[in-house]
């Protein structure tokens, strides 16, 4: 586990999606409530920023074409079969977010290559 600190708390607009970038790694930290939630941030169909989407009770809807993503588990509420964006984990610690890069939530990818190794 390796929490980085990505913003300040009070920087996470309410309304819409941040981007942040670590690295090559493009995630969004998205406000429902009083907490965080941190989501990549590349619309599987086309690729697209979901953070440019407009956000709505805790769902961001993709601005290109619609596919919309619960930020908090990552999965489409209109397709629960589908693959979930990956998600991580985020704390808060005087005042500033942080992300676990290390550890996607709900990664299929990840969840494959483990069940490789398993097998
Ligand atoms: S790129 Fe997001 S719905 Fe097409």
């Amino acid at each position: 586990m390796t929490f980085v600190p990505v913003a300040r708390l009070d920087q996470i607009p309410e309304e819409r999606g941040m981007r942040v970038k670590v690295g090559e790694l493009a995630f969004a930290l998205y406000r429902v409530g009083d907490a965080i939630h941190a989501m990549e941030d590349a619309c599987p169909h086309a690729g697209f920023p979901l953070s440019k989407g407009r956000f709505v009770d805790g769902v961001i809807v993709c601005a290109a074409h619609g596919l919309c993503y619960d930020v908090r588990t990552g999965q489409n509420p209109e397709n629960a079969d589908g693959f979930p964006i990956p998600c991580f984990r985020v704390r808060i610690e005087k005042g500033m977010v942080e992300v676990d890069l290390d550890d996607r939530i709900n990664d299929p990818r990840r969840e494959r290559a483990q069940r490789r190794d398993r097998d």
